[in-house]
């Protein structure tokens, strides 16, 4: 019997997401034959009793699919946190839309809530991990990180003729909520000379310090610093107060960073702070997301053709492997492991990354 797919996106978009709805489309279709229903804006397109049916090349111009390299999500997403309040219209809905399955799209957070919704409401699901964090457990990389890492490499490329020019010290804020995986990745790919984490302590002497010997020691008057938006502030003074658990995560700690190594060097350097933001959500995807995308959307596919549920799709060790949802969100967000072979890395190229030492292990969950 030809079975009926659900298809949603869900938490904040990122750039490879069209490209797994077009996998998902591709495999379930010509290999299986079945229909694929698109949801409008992942839990409230089930609310509101809303499908579009997703065809091959019902998209294409003049034969061109524009799926693989258009960035957002064409199914709209949301990244509210009052969804639970809704459950069950919203199971009703899934059930009202004739659905066998659900494939969704999403991060930890989204992940979370589906999942409570598909054991709730007796529903068939399987997880595909995105996000531009790459916080998600249980696996190395989640669809759109890689583009957001190429997106602040860039930048930083960008920043650093500029910053020669002045001999100034440029401060990089760049998203991820409490995980360094963005700043540590693209900021050893961009070249800085110092990158704070939120999972790695750092100390305003460290910096300044750092920054000196640079200037004075090396003669390199300029400096890239790469500000995870995530870390906490000094003890003793006032930082970002903004809970980084309710969304907006952009409370200025790239400004903060600057004020105190304005301040802690007498004005003696000069700093200029570029906020990134929302351009780390956009841009067409990379390679690397597109053949995240693929490989993802297959196996999620081959997983619901077997009738399994209650699992996401994850690259471990440079393969496709599916792991219980369950044990995705009781170990999420991952963060950066202070002793990782990435911050060795970083420590030995020069880069000031904190006082791995004095780090506490992470929490999970
Ligand atoms: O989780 C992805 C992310 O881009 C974070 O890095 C950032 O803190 C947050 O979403 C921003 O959320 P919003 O799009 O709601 O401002």
């Amino acid at each position: 019997m030809q079975k009926r797919i659900g298809l949603l996106t869900s938490g904040g978009d990122c750039p490879g997401l069209n490209a797994v709805i077009r996998a998902v489309v591709s495999h379930a279709t010509l290999t299986y034959g079945w229909k694929v229903l698109g949801i409008p804006y992942a839990t409230e397109g089930l609310m509101e009793r809303k499908s579009i049916v997703l065809g091959m090349h019902t998209m294409d111009l003049r034969g061109i699919d524009p799926l693989l390299n258009m960035g957002g999500t064409i199914l709209g997403t949301i990244n509210r946190g009052d969804t639970l309040d809704h459950a069950s219209q919203i199971i009703q809905g899934y059930h009202e839309l004739g659905l066998d399955a659900l494939i969704a799209v999403g991060g930890d957070g989204s992940l979370s809530i589906l999942h409570t919704l598909a054991q709730e409401g007796n529903w068939l699901m399987v997880g595909i991990p995105k996000t531009i964090d790459n916080d998600v457990a249980l696996t190395e990389r989640a669809i759109g990180f890689d583009t957001a890492v190429n997106t602040i490499t860039d930048a930083l490329n960008r920043l650093t003729f500029t910053a020669a020019s002045h001999d100034r010290v440029m401060i990089v804020e760049v998203m991820g909520r409490k995980a360094g995986h963005l700043a540590l990745q693209a900021g050893i790919a961009g070249g800085a000379d110092v990158i704070l984490i939120p999972e790695i302590p750092y100390t305003i002497e460290g910096i300044c310090d750092h920054l000196t010997d640079l200037r004075y020691q090396w003669g390199r008057k300029f400096a890239i610093v790469v500000v995870a938006e995530g870390i906490d502030p000094l003890p003793g003074t006032t930082g970002c107060q903004v809970s980084l658990s309710k969304g907006n995560a952009n409370c200025g700690m790239g400004q903060y960073i600057a004020d105190q190594i304005t301040a802690r060097t007498d004005r003696r350097v000069e700093t200029r702070v570029s906020v990134l933001g929302h351009i780390q959500r956009g841009g067409i995807p990379f390679a690397l997301d597109r053949l995240m995308a693929a490989a993802f959307g297959k196996a999620a596919v081959d997983l619901v053709s077997q009738g399994k549920s209650g699992l996401m799709v994850a690259w471990q060790n440079g393969t496709i492997v599916s792991v219980p949802l369950t044990e995705v969100l009781a170990q999420s967000p991952r963060s950066v492991n202070p002793k990782d072979y990435l911050v060795q890395t970083a420590q030995s190229l020069g880069i000031y990354i904190g006082e791995p030492n004095a780090a506490q292990p992470a929490e999970p969950g």
